[in-house]
């Protein structure tokens, strides 16, 4: 590896500053989280800093979404799965901030709040500028590490991510090293066909990824379920009305070139199940009609897709067929990651929703490489560089010559 990890630094008795990412699931209805697998993961990290002063950091949803709540709730779950203290200041940059990092003890934990509350944190800077923002410039000097462990969001240029190693020494943490490490592997022995399933809902970053994810060779096949899903099939015809979702012309009109390009790359639903009165129902896309809440995919788009993947050689998943947390919506998920199970192909598994259904179901054992992160995951196996592991091998370089 040519990034620094934990063992090349002595921890004890040092203010730490540790970007995570504990971005969770939200229930829209009641704000509570709703997996907290990434929360898990950050425990592995603290249990080697047991005699540092340790500053958590991190994002939480997105600016205006249901999902960007304060990280009060955070520190809640990791208090009770460490069975440790955890301090929460509701402040990132501010003068409390400042004070309770200025007053902590060896063994503490503080978590900040959400970092988007900061804006500079909502934007993409160069690593040279990202080190001139405000943030930095207030919190590094309270620091002498700087430990990025966020893998999940290693491919946002964010002050937090690429500004902060840039004025301090610099390491991986656990998760991003463990993460690391194994994706090399992997992609040392990953062999085509390369398949690759792709749901959820963050459909602009993803057409991004397809595209490079193609070129580079490293899919043969796309297999689209979830929000995305529905976007290739508005862009084929099949679906005749609005799906009512952000952005919808600019990313129809992209997965529409995108199908011109490359016509025998992408399998769409045949069918889907939708939601009426509370009660799954399953139809011939077809059949669809406007107002109709798609929820999940059907029976037959299963047993196809389920072909393809039993003829991989590797196999990449991310993100929900579906509505899986809700009851009776989590039948495709389910089916699909079971035949990614019993696939004989390299397997990954990525991005939060997936590695909670893996649990539920019990298929966790079957699987190659289980991640929670899903942009990021998807753009390393582009081949592309990302800015946080970037900005880990700097530092490593500049720590050398120094
Ligand atoms: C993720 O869940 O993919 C990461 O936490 C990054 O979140 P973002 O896409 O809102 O930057």
């Amino acid at each position: 590896m040519k990034v620094r990890t934990l063992d090349d630094f002595d921890l004890a008795g040092k203010t730490i500053y540790l970007r995570v990412d504990m971005n969770c699931p939200i229930d829209p209805l009641t704000g509570d989280i709703i997996g907290t697998k990434r929360i898990e993961e950050v425990a592995e990290t603290l249990h080697t800093m047991k005699d540092s002063k340790v500053v958590l950091v991190s994002h939480q949803g997105r600016v205006g979404n249901s999902d960007y709540i304060g990280m009060n709730k955070h520190a809640v779950v990791l208090e009770r799965m460490l069975n440790r203290k955890v301090k929460y200041v509701q402040d990132v940059i501010g003068v409390a901030a400042h004070n309770t990092i200025k007053d902590l003890e060896d063994g503490d934990i503080l978590l900040l709040d959400n970092l988007r509350l900061c804006a500079e944190e909502n934007y993409e800077f160069t690593p040279h500028n990202a080190a001139k923002t405000i943030m930095v410039q207030r919190l590094a000097k309270l620091f002498d590490l700087c430990v990025l462990d966020s893998f999940p969001s290693a491919h946002r240029s964010h002050p937090s991510i690429v500004g902060f190693p840039q004025v301090m020494p610099a390491c991986a943490g656990r998760i991003a090293e463990r993460e690391i490490r194994n994706l090399n592997e992997i992609m040392t022995v990953a062999k085509a066909p390369h398949v690759v399933v792709l749901g959820g809902a963050k459909v602009p970053d993803r057409l991004e990824a397809i595209r490079l994810l193609i070129q580079n060779g490293r899919a043969d096949h796309i297999l689209l379920t979830g929000v995305i899903g529905n976007v290739f099939m508005r862009a084929q015809g099949r679906i005749r009305y609005p799906l009512g979702i952000k952005f919808e012309d600019d990313v129809v009109r992209k997965a529409h070139r995108l199908i011109g390009e490359y016509p025998d790359v992408f399998s769409t639903p045949v069918d889907v199940a939708v939601r009426e009165n509370d009660t799954r129902l399953e139809m011939d896309v077809r059949k669809l009609v406007e107002g109709e809440q798609i929820v999940d995919v059907g029976p037959k788009t299963v047993e196809h897709y389920s072909k393809i993947i039993s003829s991989a050689g590797t196999v990449f998943i991310s993100g929900p067929a579906g509505n899986f947390e809700m009851e009776g919506f989590d039948v495709g998920t389910r089916d699909l990651l079971r035949a990614v199970s019993k696939s004989m192909a390299t397997t990954i598994v990525s991005g939060g929703h997936l590695t909670a259904a893996l649990k539920k179901y019990g298929m966790d054992a079957h699987i190659n490489h289980i991640s929670t992160a899903g942009g990021a995951l998807v753009l390393y196996l582009t081949g592309a560089k990302l800015p946080m592991i970037q900005a880990l091998e700097s530092a490593s370089e500049r720590l050398s010559t120094a």
